[in-house]
């Protein structure tokens, strides 16, 4: 309701949203994925240039078209989508005043990358993975860093990370609980894998250090308004 009051009141900030899965290659044909599609990152992007904010999208590979008035920029891996992250955030974090992380960044790679296709043999085989950077908790870190050393303590860029479980709904808040505190970030979003992934609704939980908000099942684009909702008055806690 107060999207439509003030259709424009994101104007004047600068956000990064990363969006749908990576995908790290194995060898020339083949691929480690996730079930993400990126809905939820587009509708985020699309609200948010709708309400008059500069929107950067980082998208994984997805099959979705650029929402209005929305800067793209893909990515494939996670450690595309680190460079792609800090290119966009500035060395100093200044380029943006949030981040909302929607993406579903791998948290393995394959050890080695294949030159050429894999052949087929009648062997079992094993893979060898090496784990990923945690994106979302090394901009978290940078922050926290940053705001130590600064006369006033700087909350910028405001930083939102996503949470997908299988689990309780208890227990799906309480990892959200955890990911705000490892991950340094100021608000996750919480979801459960059933409820999220290729779906246009999702039943998610806004969890900050004081609170878990339950906003029950809602087309994405509502869900992405809720969030820059909060997005709105984590960068200007000022105003009413
Ligand atoms: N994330 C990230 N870099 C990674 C993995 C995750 O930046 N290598 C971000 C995601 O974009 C999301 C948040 O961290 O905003 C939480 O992702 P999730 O997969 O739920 O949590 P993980 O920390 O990876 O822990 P786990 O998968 O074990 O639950
Ligand atoms: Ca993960």
């Amino acid at each position: 309701a107060l999207a439509r009051a003030l259709p424009r009141d994101l104007a004047g900030l600068r956000l990064v949203i990363t969006a749908g899965p990576t995908v790290e290659d194995l060898d020339p044909v083949r691929f480690l994925g996730n079930r993400s599609t990126g809905k939820m990152g587009f509708a985020i992007a699309e609200r948010a240039a709708a309400r008059g904010a500069d929107v950067l999208l980082l998208a994984g590979p997805v099959a979705l078209p650029t929402p209005l008035g929305v800067r793209r920029e893909d990515v494939r891996s996670a450690l595309a989508m680190r460079d792609a992250l800090w290119e966009a955030l500035g060395s100093d974090l200044s380029a943006a005043d949030a981040l909302i992380m929607s993406a579903a960044v791998a948290d393995y790679r394959p050890a080695e990358e294949r030159p050429s296709k894999m052949k087929r043999s009648r062997d079992a085989m094993t893979l060898d993975l090496v784990p990923n950077p945690d994106l979302l908790a090394e901009i978290g870190a940078a922050r926290a860093d940053r705001a130590a050393q600064a006369a006033t303590p700087e909350r910028r860029p405001v930083l939102i990370g996503f949470a997908v479980e299988t689990d309780t709904d208890e227990r799906v808040i309480a990892a959200a609980r955890g990911k705000l505190d490892t991950k340094q970030v100021d608000m996750v979003v919480a979801n459960h894998a059933r409820d999220a992934f290729g779906r246009d609704d999702n039943r998610a939980f806004l969890v900050t250090r004081d609170a878990a908000d339950a906003l029950g099942v809602l087309p994405k684009p509502q869900l992405a308004d809720r969030i820059l909702d909060r997005v709105v008055s984590l960068c200007r806690p000022e105003a009413p």
